[in-house]
């Protein structure tokens, strides 16, 4: 089974999840695995399985997954699916459920077509000191509303979830190829 991972990331912390992700994929004989930012896929017809990272900005997945979902939503819905979100929102195990239901249900709501095997929220990670004026305002008003300190630098990404649900992912491709 030939499987992209695919995700869009702002500062480099959903690339780095989708290479943790791809890496336990490709530990098996079966899964053919290709990891790629979404800016850089120019079709999706040669794959079996697709998974989609997406971080998330202003309470929405990034523009170009938004995008990418609208191209593709019908060969989607023909493909082993799964989705993942990272975001700072999703740094305990009710804010995961809340990213699932608030931020990924805003794909899977506008195409009920697409039956995703996998979704999950990853905390994220955000280095306050490195962005520019507009998105520090911009990051105040999100970081006030979820209860983060408003400075410094903080990583929330849980890698042992990460690595429990590429293994779960992984068995459900390998059961479906
Ligand atoms: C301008 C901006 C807006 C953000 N808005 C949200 C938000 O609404 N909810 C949230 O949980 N995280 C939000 N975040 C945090 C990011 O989702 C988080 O830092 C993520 O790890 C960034 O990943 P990336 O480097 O792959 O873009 C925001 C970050 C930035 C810079």
């Amino acid at each position: 089974m030939k499987v992209l991972v695919t995700y869009s990331s702002g500062y480099g912390t959903t690339k780095e999840v989708a290479e943790k992700i791809a890496g336990i994929l490709d530990q098996t004989h079966g899964l053919v695995v290709t990891v790629k930012s979404i800016d850089d896929v120019s079709g999706i017809q040669e794959f079996d399985g697709i998974i989609i990272g997406s971080s998330v900005r202003a309470d929405r997945p990034l523009a170009n997954v938004r995008d990418f979902f609208a191209r593709y939503s019908s060969e989607l819905a023909q493909k082993q699916l799964a989705i993942f979100a990272v975001c700072l929102a999703a740094n305990s195990s009710e804010g995961c459920d809340r990213v699932k239901k608030e931020y990924i249900a805003q794909i899977t709501a506008k195409y009920p077509r697409l039956k995703p095997i996998c979704t999950q929220a990853f905390g994220g990670k955000i280095d306050f000191d490195q962005l520019n004026p507009v998105m520090q305002q911009l990051m105040k008003s999100v970081l006030k509303k979820i209860g983060i300190a408003t400075e410094g630098s903080v990583d929330m990404r849980n890698w042992d979830l990460i690595e429990a649900w590429a293994v779960e992912l992984r068995e459900k491709l390998q059961k479906a190829a």
